[in-house]
This record gives structure tokens, C-alpha cells and sequence, in this order.
């Protein structure tokens, strides 16, 4: 199964930034260690800090194959109408993710435009999350594949 992580703005900092709450571990150094965990299947990557290049990324899964979606969409996801009419518009299945329990934080992040056009958001899981959604992907797209992951 192709899947693929969209991370948005300032997710590039992981490990640097804010570790209290985002952790120490790079997003880099956490995929390859995923990769290694899901061998049978394609984990792509694609950040950037620029709303419409977020939008693109999710219009350009139509062209490339993929399955499913992973997106934490950072800030964007509590002010983005524009990123959750693109998850709207492809019909691809998309996993909201968020690192820190943005319900437990300040009451902005408690509103997400983008949640309500997933099948499902997980938060507050650190990195974690990705694994769960991509593990919940394939186990939802291929029962039979997810009996061989091994996590
Ligand atoms: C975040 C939560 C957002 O509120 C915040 O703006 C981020 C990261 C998370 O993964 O916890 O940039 O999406």
C-alpha cells in the first residue's frame, strides 16, 4: 500500500522545537525507524510550511497511487478552510494526526476544520500517531496485510 504523511508548518523543527511538548526525536530520524516497521509498504513524505503547497501535495496523491493519507497539518489544521475542502475533494481516506493532545491545550486548537472531512484523527500520541494511522490504513485496505505487520 502507498501511503502518504503530509506534515505541515513548522514540522520541520521536530527535535528542536518546543521538546516539552513535541518530543526530542527529529520527524526524519522517527521515518526511517517506521519505514523499518511497515516493510511491506511505501511510506512517502512530503512537508512544507505553505498552506497551498499542503493543498498541492494532497491534489497530487490523485496522480501518484496512494491510498491513504496521514496529515498533521499544524497550525493550518485550526484555520484551513482551503485544506479541508482538498481533503474533501479527493476522496482519498485521511487520518488526521497531531503529536500533542491538542485538546488538553489552548482552546484554539480544540477547533479543527480539517477533522470533520477524515475518517478519523488521532492526537496527543506523540509520534506514535503515525503509526497507528498508518497501521489502521492498511489494516483497513487489506485485512490479510495487517496480520503480517509486526508492531
Ligand atoms: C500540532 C498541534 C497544532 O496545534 C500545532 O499548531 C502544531 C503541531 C501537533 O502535532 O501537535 O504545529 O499539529
Amino acid at each position: 500500500m502507498n501511503i502518504q504523511i503530509i506534515n505541515g508548518p513548522n514540522l520541520n523543527l521536530l527535535g528542536l522545537r518546543e521538546p516539552g511538548i513535541y518530543g526530542a526525536e527529529s520527524f526524519e530520524h522517527f521515518l526511517s525507524a517506521l519505514r523499518g516497521r511497515f516493510p511491506l509498504h511505501t511510506l512517502q513524505y512530503f512537508q512544507s510550511n505553505v498552506e497551498g503547497d499542503i493543498i498541492n501535495a494532497l491534489h497530487a496523491t490523485l496522480e501518484n497511487n496512494i491510498a491513504g493519507i496521514i496529515l498533521n497539518a499544524g497550525a493550518y489544521t485550526h484555520t484551513s478552510i482551503a485544506i479541508a475542502d482538498a481533503v474533501a475533494a479527493i476522496g482519498i481516506p485521511v487520518i488526521e494526526v497531531h503529536i500533542s493532545n491538542v485538546m488538553a491545550r489552548e482552546d484554539f486548537r480544540h477547533v479543527s476544520y480539517i477533522a470533520p472531512k477524515c475518517i478519523g484523527a488521532i492526537t496527543g500520541l506523540g509520534l506514535e500517531g503515525y503509526a497507528l494511522a498508518a497501521q489502521y490504513l492498511i489494516a483497513r485496505s487489506e485485512p490479510e496485510a495487517a496480520q503480517k505487520v509486526g508492531n
